[in-house]
């Protein structure tokens, strides 16, 4: 069994974050959510994974390069423009044969992995296994009806008036048949490719299409609150541990994780939290579900239930909650007065001010 792990698209659903990075590469707990199915694949023992990139290929490939470091054997797919998931499957063709393959949507997380999945897929081998779940939001997904014993009636990509909160989960597990059924549909309102339209073309052509319920699941709608939910669960799945310094007046309570070079002076960390490989932490306090990538300062400020990325800093500004703060920013407080707030904010920034 192989994978095809689609990784292209604009991510513009979490701007400003994905302006200046791939969506399949925001960090959850400091690590890519890509790495997270990446890894479930291969827990699930699929070790032969193709990769389909668009614009942000280079990026990519950088950050997995040939799969070794997961035990993976990873192929790159080029995708010249971005035509819909049934298109990824179109162009894969020669590379996926007749195998049987799971078709992960790199900026998909789902809790606890798929390994049962794809061991009832192996023993099974129904044309398609969808996985589903309930969702406050089903226009913004593909949706599935069923029927009273569970059986897939029909699929809908983003309907306006969706006939269930049922989603489909960016994971799918197909035979060859659905070659055909890509083979066979037409481009959407929004111009792609829709793999749920060539589902529902296996449905109609009468091949068996299972589906699956399951719960733990995150994918980037927009939303920073789901995302620093997905952050905080796996923060209280993650192994503490102090590679880096923790001086005499600091405190760590409960699941922190200080990686290799981070250090803290002088503060009060609560997990679950981690503090990313290089950051400093000072006079400071760390609240709860928070993650602060790598190369990080907070000095003289409070942190909780926040992400905080790669490279920035945080000085003096009392407390900060319920935050995602990208690459380099860079947070201060007011030495002396008029205490105005001065912002520099990129494209689709949000900021909430406490007057
Ligand atoms: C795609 C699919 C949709 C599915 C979603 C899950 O949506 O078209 O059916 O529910 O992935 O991530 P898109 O990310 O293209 O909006």
């Amino acid at each position: 069994m192989k994978a095809l792990v689609l990784s292209g698209g604009t991510g513009s659903r979490l701007r400003p974050i994905t302006h200046t990075a791939a969506k399949q590469l925001v960090p959850v707990a400091n690590k890519p959510v890509l790495f997270y199915g990446i890894e479930s694949l291969v827990a699930a023992g699929i070790t032969d994974i193709g990769i389909v990139v668009g614009d942000t290929e280079a990026e990519i490939r950088a950050a997995v390069g040939d799969g070794s470091r997961f035990g993976a054997r990873v192929s790159y797919l080029p995708q010249a423009r971005p035509l819909g998931l049934a298109h990824a499957v179109l162009i894969a063709r020669d590379w996926l044969g007749d195998d049987d393959f799971v078709m992960y949507l790199g900026d998909n997380f789902v809790v606890g992995g798929i390994t049962e999945l794809v061991e009832e897929f192996r023993a099974t081998r129904p044309d398609a296994r969808i996985l589903l779940t309930k969702v406050d939001d089903p226009s913004a997904f593909g949706v599935a009806e069923l029927d009273p014993d569970g059986a897939v009636l029909r699929l809908e990509e983003k309907p306006s008036a969706p006939r269930s909160d049922l989603a489909l989960v960016g994971v799918y597990l197909f035979t060859s048949a659905v070659h055909e059924a890509v083979r066979s549909i037409t481009p959407s309102a929004r111009g792609e490719l829709e793999i749920t339209d060539a589902i529902q073309w296996l449905v109609e052509d009468g091949r068996s299409v299972c589906s699956t319920v399951i719960s733990g699941y995150w994918k980037d709608t927009g939303n920073v609150t789901d995302m620093l939910e997905v952050n905080r669960t796996v923060l209280e799945a993650m192994p503490p541990a102090v590679l880096g310094t923790v001086d005499a007046d600091s405190e760590l309570v409960g699941r922190v994780r200080v990686e290799e070079g981070a250090s803290v002076v002088r503060s009060r960390i609560v997990g679950p939290a981690v503090i990313g490989a290089g950051s400093v932490v000072r006079d400071s306090y760390i609240g709860p579900s928070t993650s602060v990538a790598d190369g990080c300062l907070i000095s003289d400020s409070e942190v909780e239930f926040s992400i905080v990325l790669d490279g920035s800093r945080i000085e003096g500004v009392g407390r900060i909650e319920g935050s995602l703060i990208g690459r380099t920013v860079r947070v201060t407080g007011a030495a002396r007065a008029p205490r105005a707030h001065r912002l520099v904010l990129g494209d689709h920034s949000q900021v909430q001010i406490t007057p």
